[in-house]
C-alpha cells in the first residue's frame, strides 16, 4: 500500500504520496506563481489569442499545474509531465478530483528533454531539482509556431547563481556570478540572461514579468515575443556586465576587460553576462496585487506585503545599496533606513525598499548621494 496524505493549498485539494515530491515551504511560491499565471491568463484572453495550453514540466503530484488551472478558471489543455513513472495514477487522480475533464489533460511520463508536442504550448513551467538550465532549450521547442508564449522558471541552485560555487555558475550559465550584497538580484539576472540568450536563438525576445528570491530559490516568469527585432533587443539586454566598484554596481554593454579599465578600476569586480533590463513589469505586478486581494489565500497578507514591496521597486534601476554594508565599509554609525529614504526623496531621488533584503534601498541616487542622505539623517 502506497502511503498518501491529503494536501489543501489555495483552491485545490490533492493527494501526495511517498512517490511524489511535495515541499510545503514552496506553497508561497505556488501562491504567487498562481497569481502571476492569473495575470498572464488575463493578458492572453485580453489579446484574444485563444485558450491557454499549459505544460507543467516537472509536475510531481501535479499540484502546481492544477492550482494554475483551477484558480484561474482555465479551459484549454494541460499536460502534466514528470520522469517518475510511479506518479501517473496520482497525477490523473488529482486532476480529476479538481474538476479537470479527461479531454483537457494528459499525463506524460518522460524526461522533459525528450518531450515534444507538435501543437506546442503557450505556457511552460520548469520546476526541477536544482538548475533549470539544461531544460530551457526544450522549453523553447514547445513554443515553435507561437507568436507569443510564457516561460516560468524556478532555480534552487542559489549557491551556484549567487557565487558560492563560482565555477559551476560559469559552467551551467556561462556567466561569472557575484558573491556580494546584490547576489540574489544578480542570480535572477544571470538566469534571465541565460534564458534570453537561448530564446534569441529561436528568434524570440524576452520580457520579464515577475521575478523574486526567497528562501533557497529564485523564480522568474517571462513573456516571449516572436520576431528578429524582439530577439535582437533581448540579445543586447542579455549581454550586459554588472560592474561592481565599492559603492556602485552598474551595468554596461562594453566588455571592459582592457588593461586601461583594470588600471582605472583596480577594485572592480565584474559579473556577467547578466540581464541588464527590468526584471519586473510594474503593471503586471499591479494585476497580481489585485488578484491577491480578491483571492485571499491563507497567506495572502504576507504575499500582499511582498508584492507591494516589489511593485515599488519594479521601475527603479537595477541593484540596490545595502545600508549595513555602507555603515560597515565607511566605518560610520548606523541610522534608520526610513530617515535615509526621506532624505533621498527630499533631494529629488526615487527610493524604495527591496524584497531582496530588509536592510537595503533601491534608488536612482549615486553612492555619494546616499552618503549625504545618511549624514542628513543623523
Ligand atoms: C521539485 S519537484 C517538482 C515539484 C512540483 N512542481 C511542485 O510544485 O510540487 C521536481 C520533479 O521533477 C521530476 N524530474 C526530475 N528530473 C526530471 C526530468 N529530467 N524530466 C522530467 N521530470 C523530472 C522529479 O521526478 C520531481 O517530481
Amino acid at each position: 500500500m502506497v502511503k498518501s496524505q491529503e494536501v489543501m493549498e489555495g483552491a485545490v485539494k490533492t493527494k501526495v504520496t511517498e512517490h511524489s515530491f511535495y515541499n510545503p515551504h514552496m506553497q508561497f511560491n505556488r501562491d504567487v506563481s498562481s497569481l502571476a499565471f492569473g495575470a498572464i491568463a488575463k493578458e492572453i484572453m485580453g489579446r484574444n489569442i485563444g485558450k491557454i495550453s499549459v505544460l507543467d514540466g516537472f509536475c510531481s503530484s501535479g499540484i502546481r499545474g492544477i492550482r494554475y488551472w483551477k484558480e484561474n478558471a482555465c479551459d484549454g489543455k494541460i499536460v502534466f509531465l514528470d520522469a517518475n513513472k510511479n506518479l501517473k495514477p496520482l497525477i490523473a487522480a488529482n486532476a480529476k478530483t479538481n474538476g479537470i475533464k479527461k479531454a483537457q489533460f494528459e499525463v506524460a511520463i518522460q524526461d522533459f528533454n525528450v518531450y515534444y508536442n507538435k501543437e506546442g504550448h503557450d505556457f511552460v513551467e520548469i520546476d526541477p531539482f536544482g538548475t533549470p538550465a539544461p531544460f530551457i532549450y526544450n522549453a523553447l521547442n514547445q513554443f515553435r509556431y507561437k507568436k507569443r508564449a510564457y516561460l516560468s522558471l524556478t532555480a534552487t541552485d542559489t549557491a551556484v547563481l549567487c557565487g558560492a560555487r563560482h565555477d559551476a555558475c560559469i559552467k551551467n550559465y556561462n556567466s561569472v556570478p557575484l558573491n556580494n550584497d546584490c547576489c540574489h538580484e544578480n542570480a535572477i539576472r544571470i538566469l534571465i540572461g541565460f534564458a534570453a540568450r537561448i530564446a534569441c536563438q529561436h528568434n524570440f525576445g524576452v520580457t520579464p514579468l515577475f521575478s523574486f528570491s526567497k528562501r533557497h530559490y529564485v523564480k522568474t516568469m517571462v513573456r516571449l515575443d516572436f520576431g528578429a527585432d524582439n530577439a535582437l533587443e533581448s540579445a543586447k539586454a542579455a549581454s550586459m556586465l554588472a560592474i561592481y566598484t565599492p559603492g556602485t554596481l552598474e551595468t554596461s554593454l562594453a566588455m571592459p576587460f582592457s588593461k586601461a579599465f583594470r588600471q582605472r578600476n583596480e577594485k572592480a569586480i565584474v559579473s556577467g553576462p547578466v540581464w541588464g533590463g527590468q526584471i519586473w513589469d510594474a503593471s503586471f505586478v499591479e494585476g497580481m496585487i489585485k488578484l491577491n486581494t480578491e483571492r485571499k489565500y491563507k497567506g495572502y497578507e504576507e504575499a500582499g506585503t511582498f508584492l507591494e514591496t516589489i511593485s515599488k521597486e519594479a521601475s527603479l534601476p537595477p541593484y540596490y545599496f545595502d545600508t549595513h554594508s555602507i555603515f560597515h565599509n565607511e566605518k560610520i554609525q548606523s541610522v534608520a533606513l526610513g530617515g535615509i529614504m526621506e532624505n533621498l526623496a527630499k533631494a529629488g531621488f526615487k527610493a524604495s525598499r527591496t524584497h531582496f533584503t530588509p536592510t537595503a534601498i533601491r534608488t536612482d541616487a549615486s553612492y555619494s548621494d546616499m552618503l549625504s542622505a545618511i549624514e542628513k539623517s543623523r
